[in-house]
């Protein structure tokens, strides 16, 4: 029986990049992936794919609808769907293949197969007609998360789907119900409202993105309304079923109570992920999971055994892959003796719909329930030279500070390239900066982060420039 100082089962962002951390501290690492692909969720079927057909449709929706305003006459675009399906599966295979020469490159053993526990120190990766175990002196446990459902909507995967079908359709749906106004939802909403689907997007909750600041997801849906799509919001799902081989019915109870029906060639389930624990044996490990199914660790990521450590989608917090990767690294520095930390409530969160949605820190209904003393300023990208110069006038920054130090406690932003932006703001929470200390700092013009140096300047009550 082989033996590991660590073995990571799930080589998604959480899982390969503890891998590679604990192999560059010295660390003899394997990890063990179930699928014939590395990279999980995010790089297979989540982020990557996701991000590489918002791109291919906002470049067709450029082409039919923005380039004669800059001067370009083209004939009418033709849109090849099954080409842009094939470049998103493309784009997939050279991430995952990256990551393949990654695991070489830092000599970690990778083994194909289902872990499972076999003792708290032994590793099953039973793989298609082999099965072997190994000995483990840490295990990292990063097998993250599947699409969830709610009663009365029974996936079947064909038209009734959850976003890894919606990533590879045959077609472009004539009309596309979704459930859920959150993060899937607006992104791949986008992508098919885009190549020229009907989009229905029926929300429980009164507003969409409902974990960003209230003002975020308004002006989201007042541009994504530009877009053609439709908002049903409070309203709550009861049923999806088929009303006929190739359609969909959505029954849903409106603000009023009343029953109303939706009817599409495709439904869209977005209501949320759930952690994913299925086959682990956890109980030979000595482990169970909480009321929700998440695998219970403290701040540090450590499970009540103290050598079995729980990463990214499959423990508490928010479901990122940025966050799952910090936690990779901090796990395998704190299984190599170090002291990192994790500052959570800077983890920035980002739509990738255009305009991009972007976050970081305090809303202002959370420091309203905190009762905080806050000061906000706020800057359109109307008033920005580079938007204008771009025709992405659509949006603004928000900047919240503290009222009496004019520390920053969040920013929060729709507007081109947020996602972007965005990083000069955590960085400058990171270090505790003032509203004035963006607002002072020489920003080159004329770029979209000018709009980050107003809104500071307007927070610090020096008050924006230009506007
Ligand atoms: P995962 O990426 O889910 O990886 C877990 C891996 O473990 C999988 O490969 C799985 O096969 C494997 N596994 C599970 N059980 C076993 C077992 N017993 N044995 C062996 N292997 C096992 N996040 C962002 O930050 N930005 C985005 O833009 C973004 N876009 C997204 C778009 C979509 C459509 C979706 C669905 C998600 C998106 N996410 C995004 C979320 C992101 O994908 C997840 O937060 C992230 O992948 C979680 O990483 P993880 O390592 O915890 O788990
Ligand atoms: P989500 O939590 O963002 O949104 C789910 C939405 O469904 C919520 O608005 C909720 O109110 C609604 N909902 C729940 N039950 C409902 C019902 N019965 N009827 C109508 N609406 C209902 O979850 P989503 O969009 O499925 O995404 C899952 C996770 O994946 C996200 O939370 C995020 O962590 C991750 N993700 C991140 C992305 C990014 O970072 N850009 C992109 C895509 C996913």
């Amino acid at each position: 029986m082989e033996n590991f100082d660590v073995v990571v089962i799930g080589s998604g962002p959480g899982g390969y990049i503890a891998a590679i951390r604990a192999a560059q501290l010295g660390k003899k690492v394997a990890l063990v992936e179930k699928y014939p692909t590395l990279g999980g969720t995010c790089l297979n079927v989540g982020c990557i794919p996701s991000k590489a057909l918002l791109d291919s449709s906002e470049h067709y929706h450029n082409a039919v609808h923005r380039f004669q305003a800059h001067g370009i006459k083209i004939p009418p675009p033709e849109l090849d769907f099954a080409q842009m399906i094939a470049r998103k599966a493309k784009v997939v295979e050279d991430n995952c293949r990256g990551v393949e020469m990654l695991m070489k490159k830092n000599k970690i053993t990778v083994l194909h197969g289902v872990g499972s526990f076999a003792s708290p120190h032994q590793v099953r990766v039973e793989g298609q007609g082999d099965s072997q175990i190994v000995e483990a002196a840490h295990v990292i446990i990063a097998t993250g998360s599947k699409p969830s459902s709610i009663p009365g909507v029974d996936i079947d995967k064909k038209r009734i789907i959850t976003s890894t079908e919606a990533l590879s359709l045959k077609e472009v749906p004539h009309t596309l119900l979704v459930i859920g106004g959150g993060v899937i939802g607006m992104e791949l909403g986008t992508v098919y409202a885009r190549l020229g689907s009907r989009v229905q997007v029926i929300e429980y909750t009164d507003t969409l993105i409902g974990a960003f600041d209230r003002a975020l997801g308004k002006e989201l849906q007042k541009v994504s309304r530009k877009l053609g799509m439709e908002f049903f919001l409070s309203h709550k799902v009861l049923q999806a079923a088929y009303s006929n081989v190739d359609k969909v019915q959505v029954k849903a109870l409106d603000p009023q109570g009343q029953e109303v029906t939706f009817e599409g060639d495709y439904c869209l389930v977005a209501v949320g992920r759930r952690p994913y624990t299925q086959g682990l044996n956890l109980e030979a490990a000595g482990l169970s999971l909480d009321e929700k199914g998440f695998v219970p660790v403290d701040e540090e990521c450590r499970t009540k055994v103290p050598h079995i450590w729980a990463i990214g989608d499959v423990v508490r917090g928010a479901m990122l892959a940025h966050k799952a990767e910090e936690e990779g690294v901090a796990v395998a520095e704190r299984i190599a003796g170090q002291k990192p930390h994790i500052h959570y409530p800077l983890i920035p969160n980002v739509v990738y719909t255009w305009p991009e949605v972007a976050s970081v820190g305090y809303s202002e209904e959370q420091l309203k329930a905190q009762g905080r003393a806050y000061r906000s300023g706020q800057f359109p990208f109307m008033a920005s030279g580079r938007a204008r110069a771009s025709m992405d006038t659509e949006g603004f920054v928000k900047v919240l500070a503290d009222a009496q130090s004019d520390e920053i406690l969040g920013v929060h932003i729709i507007g081109p390239r947020a996602a972007d932006l965005i990083g000069e703001a955590a960085l400058a929470m990171e270090f505790k900066a003032a509203a004035e200390d963006i607002g002072r700092i020489c920003h080159a013009h004329p770029t979209f982060s000018e709009a980050l140096k107003e809104a500071s300047l307007a927070a610090s009550g020096l008050g924006a420039l230009n506007m």
